[in-house]
């Protein structure tokens, strides 16, 4: 109410000041800067689509409420618990500033400056946008606050010391943001960003070393380790091993309704993945993260079930 108080203020001084001057061309200032308002909401809102942060904050098996989290992540490190993110004020992030949101995403650090568990991918999402990472906090505000206490994590020691992530950190995470590849197109950067940063497609679909970080040399070859122990397949463009026999409209078509070329589903990790947000992305950025994933340098891996 405030704010929409101090929008029409600014937006009489500047009609004011504009009257002495040209006229009339900022009448309707003030409904625009509101309409900007509910805009940042809805881009907050589809950047959690593409983020996949909903399959990850709910736990839809025992019918919590979106993004009240508590899921359980089963890693090897141990069980984690992913937080409330609704913005209750006690229990969820409803005390939260800008500078903690972009602090926790840019630097994978909470507000009391402790380092968070790489579970949460923030080394991936340190490469969003400010303004991106800033809507997605204005869309979780717009939500109800939901009251939910979530389990500690089950974390084996040395792990579950939260300030030994720092060593982890310091060998393994590189903050900072995404930029664009210039002589490259808007499409393919839009893709890039998308499979990149937001999408975080990486955190499963590129192996990992033994203490969990990602082998970029092998992005996004796929692993047979995935995050639920599952195999993850190769997405680089290999005609063997990846998807180089696939069209555009196949990758599309996958990210869109799960299904793949051979109108089988996909299941677990990217079935989540298309449920709680790829399909409802714009067929235009669908079409972006297919341009990006046939344009990469193709990787010979192959995934298949060890042989006992
Ligand atoms: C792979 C699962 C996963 C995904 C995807 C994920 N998160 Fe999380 N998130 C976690 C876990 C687990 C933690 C807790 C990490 C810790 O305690 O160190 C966390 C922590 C957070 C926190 C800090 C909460 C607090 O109370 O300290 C915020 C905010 C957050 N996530 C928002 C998001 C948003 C927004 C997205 C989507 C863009 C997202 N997360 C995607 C698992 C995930
Ligand atoms: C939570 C883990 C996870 C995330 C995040 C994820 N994927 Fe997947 N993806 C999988 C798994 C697991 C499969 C195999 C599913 C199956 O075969 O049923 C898969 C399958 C695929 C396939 C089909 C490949 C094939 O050969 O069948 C494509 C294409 C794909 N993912 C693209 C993406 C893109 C693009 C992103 C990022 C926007 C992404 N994935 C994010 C886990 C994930």
């Amino acid at each position: 109410m405030s704010d929409r108080r101090s929008i029409k203020n600014s937006g009489i001084t500047l009609l004011l000041a504009s009257i002495l001057t040209i006229g009339f061309t900022t009448i309707g200032f003030s409904g625009a800067v509101s309409a900007a308002t509910d805009d940042l909401i809805e881009k907050g809102q589809y950047m959690v689509w593409a983020g996949g942060c909903i399959g990850c904050h709910t736990d839809v098996k025992n019918k919590k409420p979106e993004l009240a989290g508590g899921l359980a992540l089963k890693t090897p490190f141990g069980i984690f618990y992913s937080p409330n993110i609704t913005p209750d004020k006690e229990t969820g992030i409803g005390n939260w500033s800008d500078e903690d949101f972009l602090n926790a995403f840019r630097q994978g650090l909470n507000p009391a400056g402790e380092h968070y568990y790489p579970v949460f991918p923030y080394p991936t999402y340190t490469k969003m946008r400010d303004a991106d990472i800033l809507a997605i906090k204005a869309y979780l505000f717009s939500l109800k606050p939901v009251r939910s206490v979530v389990k500690d994590h089950d974390v084996q020691p040395p792990f579950g010391m939260r300030f030994l992530q720092g060593f982890w950190k310091a060998m393994n995470f590189t903050p900072g943001e995404f930029q664009d590849t210039t002589g490259k197109s808007a499409e393919w950067n839009r893709g890039a960003y998308l499979v990149e940063a937001v999408g975080h497609c990486g955190e499963c679909h590129t192996p990992r070393s033994e203490l969990g970080a990602l082998d970029h040399s092998m992005a996004l070859a796929g692993t047979v380790k995935g995050p639920d122990g599952g195999l993850v397949p190769n997405i680089t463009p290999h005609p063997k091993t990846g998807i180089g026999e696939w069209t555009e409209d196949d990758i599309i078509e996958l990210l869109k309704n799960g299904m793949k070329p051979d109108y089988d589903d996909v299941q677990g990790g990217m079935e989540e993945a298309v449920i709680f947000g790829l399909k409802y992305l714009k067929d235009a950025d669908l079409k972006a993260m297919a341009v990006y994933l046939l344009s990469l340098d193709p990787i010979d891996n192959l995934i298949e079930k060890p042989k006992k």
